[in-house]
């Protein structure tokens, strides 16, 4: 409960140890005090314009604890505003989580937790704005694999004190075990997935997520910056649909119980809010309000209503012409009983656009997991592909001969992300333009590469722009192509596609958003290395988006 202390009680309370914000500068904001009881830091998300979510974990403890926490208003934690006590027990995995309230729009506040006559660090967040507003900046992040490389990136954004929140697109936490995806460079840098074994149960889950809390780097950035944050698949198993996953097998249990035990240790690892009571946890989506100037409504697309992927596996024996790839998208492909969204996620998409639009909000951006714009493999009967395919080794060579029938096909190469859902696609766009939302800005992540994408219907009507984040340290799949190969995949990639501007999958990084009543600029940011923690930010291109008639373009 919230409860307002005297200065007095502030002043003694106030011997915490303290994290300070720094000035930009590589490595500065990982300086923290270790705590035993606080070993997995602090973190803020789930913001409104007056409550925000404030986390932490204690350690070492058994039967129930009472923790107390404080908000202030700066950063030396003097002007106390609200504070209270909360209790934690094994149930939650001592997690702790208080939504505080009666706070103030747009306003920075510190926090900070005290158990066992221990202090956690300070943390910074914000409360969302209200009225007009000049300008927000945010960092999209997504992709971050502990065993394929340090969290360099997070640091990155961790000192740069202009961000007012982080948005992290999914695939927060990997399922695999230490001898899986990564496995190769987790060894050799020492980050080998905990518990070894691929996560199935709660206590497995919980451990992947208290390993990843443990990182300094993400430590400084959720300590430094609020978080919003959406699931993608591998919170719980690769290419999940309703009923399943790929990454799934009969072996491993009921499928229900071991994706309800994944959404229970997200719930108590990150800083979102509960769902309301008799609401289910995989019901998990957002309308953020910032004044005038945004709109960010997140989806879910992957627990509560996507049909199963369509496997080429099945099909591709009988994809040999062009006729059988059009019968093929005709018949499979565009069959409009298959859903990516549930049905009262469509109706809270359509209720929330409406509402953005009706409040004359400058910009509707969207949360989404996997990438949306139309794009079908590019064309690769060319010198080089066909030089490079003699140079690789069997499996090398198989994956780019694949990619190149593909690309004759005229196919796209990956049916989980919305490529695979063109119908479900198509009434995402129905419902933006009945909202009179023909201005999207779509925030995508999953894909391991850098986007900038222009989206139409199926019509060719202009239904706004996509952003892609590249992962925080996963690697695009098609490293097989090498770093020349991959550059001139990309440039294959948006020669051959209408919807893409330009794609880049060699580095790992984040987009880093300006946004004012004129435009966004995006910043598309990489760090040089993920392998140590030596690293250099190297920005490698820069869009502007500007609003023209009803809808967006790049300037
Ligand atoms: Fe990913």
């Amino acid at each position: 409960m919230t409860k307002k202390i005297t200065r007095r009680q502030a002043l003694l309370a106030a011997s915490a140890v303290v994290f300070l914000p720094v000035a930009n500068g590589q490595g500065s904001a990982t300086n923290i005090s270790p705590s035993t009881v606080f070993s997995h830091g602090v973190a803020s998300g789930d913001p409104d314009s007056t409550s925000v979510v404030i986390w932490t974990r204690v350690s070492g403890s058994e039967g129930a604890l009472d923790t107390t926490w404080r908000v202030a208003t700066d950063e030396r934690m003097f002007n106390i505003v609200a504070t209270g006590s909360v209790q934690t027990d094994s149930s939650i995995d001592y997690t702790v989580k208080v939504v505080v309230k009666d706070l103030v729009p747009g306003q920075q506040y510190f926090y900070d937790f005290r158990a066992r006559d221990e202090a956690s660090v300070i943390g910074r967040t914000k409360t969302l704005p209200v009225g007009h507003v000049e300008n927000l900046v945010f960092a999209v992040v997504t992709c971050s694999n502990y065993a394929f490389g340090h969290f360099n990136v997070y640091e990155a954004i961790a000192n740069d004190l202009s961000i007012d929140l982080v948005v992290h697109l999914g695939d927060y936490i990997y399922e695999h075990g230490a001898d899986g995806f990564g496995a190769d460079v987790a060894s050799r840098i020492g980050r080998a997935h905990v518990p070894s074994h691929e996560t199935l149960t709660l206590d497995d889950y919980r451990k992947r997520h208290a390993q990843y809390k443990t990182d300094v780097s993400s430590q400084a950035m959720h300590a430094q910056q609020p978080l919003i944050v959406i699931w993608d698949d591998h919170e719980t198993a690769n290419n999940p649909w309703m009923n399943g996953a790929e990454n799934h097998d009969p072996g491993e249990g009921d499928w229900n119980a071991r994706r309800q035990a994944s959404l229970q240790a997200y719930y108590e690892w990150l800083p979102i809010r509960e769902p309301v009571v008799g609401g289910a946890k995989d019901e998990y989506w957002r309308h953020f309000k910032f004044g005038d100037l945004v709109s960010l409504i997140t989806l879910e697309s992957r627990h509560t209503g996507r049909s199963r992927q369509i496997s080429y596996g099945d099909y591709l024996p009988n994809l040999q012409t062009a006729e059988q790839a059009r019968e093929f998208k005709e018949s499979v492909l565009d069959d409009t009983r298959r859903n990516m969204l549930s049905e009262d996620m469509e109706r809270f998409l359509a209720t929330e656009l409406k509402e953005s639009v009706n409040a004359n909000r400058r910009w509707r951006l969207i949360g989404n997991q996997s990438v949306i714009a139309k794009s079908i493999s590019p064309k690769l009967n060319k010198p080089f592909f066909e030089e490079l395919m003699k140079s690789l080794d069997k499996p090398g060579s198989d994956k780019l001969k694949s990619l190149t029938r593909f690309g004759d096909l005229e196919l796209p190469d990956d049916l989980d992300t919305w490529e695979g859902y063109p119908a479900a696609r198509e009434r995402f766009y129905t419902i933006a333009k009945s909202a009179g939302a023909n201005d999207l800005l779509v925030l995508s992540g999953d894909s391991h590469s850098f986007w900038a994408n222009q989206l139409f219907d199926e019509n060719n009507e202009a239904m706004g722009l996509e952003l892609g984040a590249t992962g925080v340290t996963s690697p695009r799949s098609l490293l097989v192509l090498g770093d020349e190969g991959l550059k001139r995949f990309d440039e294959s990639n948006a020669a051959d596609n209408k919807e893409i501007v330009w794609s880049d999958g060699r580095h790992r990084g984040f987009i880093r958003l300006s946004i004012n009543h004129q435009k966004v600029h995006a910043d598309f940011i990489a760090v040089s290395n993920v392998e140590t923690r030596e690293y250099v930010i190297q920005p490698i291109r820069a869009f502007d988006i500007e609003k023209e008639g009803e809808t967006l373009r790049y300037s």
